[in-house]
């Protein structure tokens, strides 16, 4: 048998190594790293040596984790920082097992159309009532609107004990998710960091304070339902895992959908003739569309999957070996920080014909091009830790844009490119500027009706 050999150490600026390349152009660092250095290389990023996984090829040895030799804890907890400890992403092996069991029956189909129907008022009459205009920034109106839905969805129904608290949770949530790519790490007070660990405080002590009543109730909240699982063996969550879970679970929902529909208006305004085909079947759905009215839909999730892969939400996973490995003949020593970066599998000519084109057909049922290998497309990750709520975000995503393409239309100019920061997730910094003309509801309400 051959022995692997080292990967490739691509050398940088000491403690900066590619961090900045990264930040700058992800896509272009991760395909000039895949071109000189191959699938599994060695660079510097934010100060620590990681071993980097390109390619589909070496995402899914990373994914199937056949060894188990790589965890999520260590590898994302460097990410992430302590705001989303125990997190069910941030478990491992049989632990994350046991917990991923118990969680699952929180999104059966049962309750998902639960949150489903939950989400279509607000959705409704937030959209609705968004002023139209020709600069009309939807990035941070999606946010606003997707955080509201996890406060209604998450926890409805929680009477606060004052009028202000939910601001100040919503507050202390947003605190954690932006500190999470700080670069000063210390608990100081006006640091970003020292925000969050009080943010991290306040959370805490909220869903611990409310639990009790949930726990004692028949909601059918997210917040409420963890509160009550149990698996087949009758296992539960103690108190402390419910708030470690309820506060990861905010955070894997917010920025994703918030991405991924904002990403989704940006293309169907340069893409007019496929924003038409969107309309016609979203004014076909009932004004409160069901899951089932969703799971209709064709042309809407073409192009979520489209978007999922033009602008991965989550273009990177993180990982820490726990012994040493073997990736593709490349040896991975233990304890290595492991960064997977399934973006790049997204553009890659060999796997998807005129990449950077957009063409939702591509997913159609006659070309199926994402089964040119089984992760050329990876939004969702894969593995153990393949996302959970992944149908959720699929509901929740086509529930914003149906009532956004009967409420509005939009156009973008055809050669926008949107500024995104990858400082965290990607988001666009310019607030993905849109021009926003309200659709005439005489025609919402013909089309539907007739
Ligand atoms: C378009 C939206 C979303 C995208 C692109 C996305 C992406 C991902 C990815 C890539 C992972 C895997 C992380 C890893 O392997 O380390 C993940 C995990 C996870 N996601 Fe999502 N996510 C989305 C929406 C959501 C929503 C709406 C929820 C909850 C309602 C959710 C809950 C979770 C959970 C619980 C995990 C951890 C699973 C585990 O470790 O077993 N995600 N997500």
């Amino acid at each position: 048998m051959t022995q692997p050999v080292d990967a490739p150490y691509r050398r940088g600026l000491p403690w900066v190594g590619q961090t900045l390349r990264y930040v700058r152009d992800p896509l272009a660092m991760m395909r000039d790293q895949h071109d000189r250095y191959g699938p599994v290389s060695e660079m510097d990023f934010i100060g620590d040596r990681w071993t980097v996984l390109l390619g589909p090829d070496a995402c899914e040895a990373a994914f199937r984790n056949a060894d188990k030799a790589f965890a999520s804890g260590p590898g994302w907890g460097r990410l992430v920082g302590p705001f989303f400890d125990r997190g069910l992403m941030l478990l491992d092996f049989e632990e994350h097992h046991r917990h991923r069991r118990i969680m699952q029956a929180a999104f059966t189909r049962d309750h998902l159309a639960g949150y489903t129907a939950a989400l279509q008022e607000p959705v409704r009459r937030t959209i609705a009532a968004w002023e139209p205009g020709p600069d009309v920034q939807v990035y941070p109106a999606l946010k606003s609107l997707t955080l509201d839905v996890a406060t209604e969805v998450f926890m409805g129904g929680v009477e606060p004990t004052d009028p202000g608290e939910l601001d100040r949770v919503n507050a202390a949530f947003i605190d954690c998710v932006q500190a999470a790519t700080a670069l000063v790490r210390l608990d100081v007070p006006f640091t970003r960091w020292g925000r969050a660990l009080r943010g991290r405080r306040l959370l805490e002590d909220f869903f611990a304070r409310h639990l009790p009543g949930r726990r004692d109730g028949d909601g059918t909240d997210l917040f409420s339902v963890l509160c009550r699982l149990r698996d087949e063996d009758g296992s539960t969550f103690s108190d402390d895992d419910v708030v470690n879970h309820m506060i990861f679970l905010l955070m894997a929902a917010h920025d994703t959908s918030t991405i991924t529909s904002s990403t989704m208006v940006q293309l169907l305004g340069q893409h007019p003739e496929w924003q038409e085909r969107c309309r016609a079947e979203a004014m076909a759905l009932p004004e409160h569309p069901t899951l089932d009215d969703l799971d209709t839909l064709v042309d809407i999730p073409l192009v979520m999957k489209e978007a999922l892969r033009l602008v991965p939400p989550v273009p990177v996973v993180a990982r820490r070996t726990v012994k040493e490995t073997e990736v593709l003949g490349r040896r991975i020593p233990a304890d290595r920080l492991v960064v997977v970066m399934m973006h790049l599998s997204h553009h890659l000519p060999e796997l998807w014909p005129d990449p950077e084109r957009f063409d939702p057909e591509r997913f159609a049922e006659h070309r199926r091009e994402d089964k040119a290998h089984r992760h050329a497309w990876d939004p969702f990750g894969g593995g153990v830790h393949k996302c959970l709520g992944l149908f959720f975000a699929g509901a929740e995503v086509s529930s914003i844009l149906v009532h956004l393409l009967r409420h509005h239309r939009w156009s973008v100019e055809p050669d926008y490119r949107a500024p995104l920061s990858y400082l965290s997730l990607p988001f666009p910094k310019d607030g993905q500027p849109v021009h926003l003309s309200p659709l005439p509801q005489g025609a919402t309400w013909h089309a539907r009706t007739s």
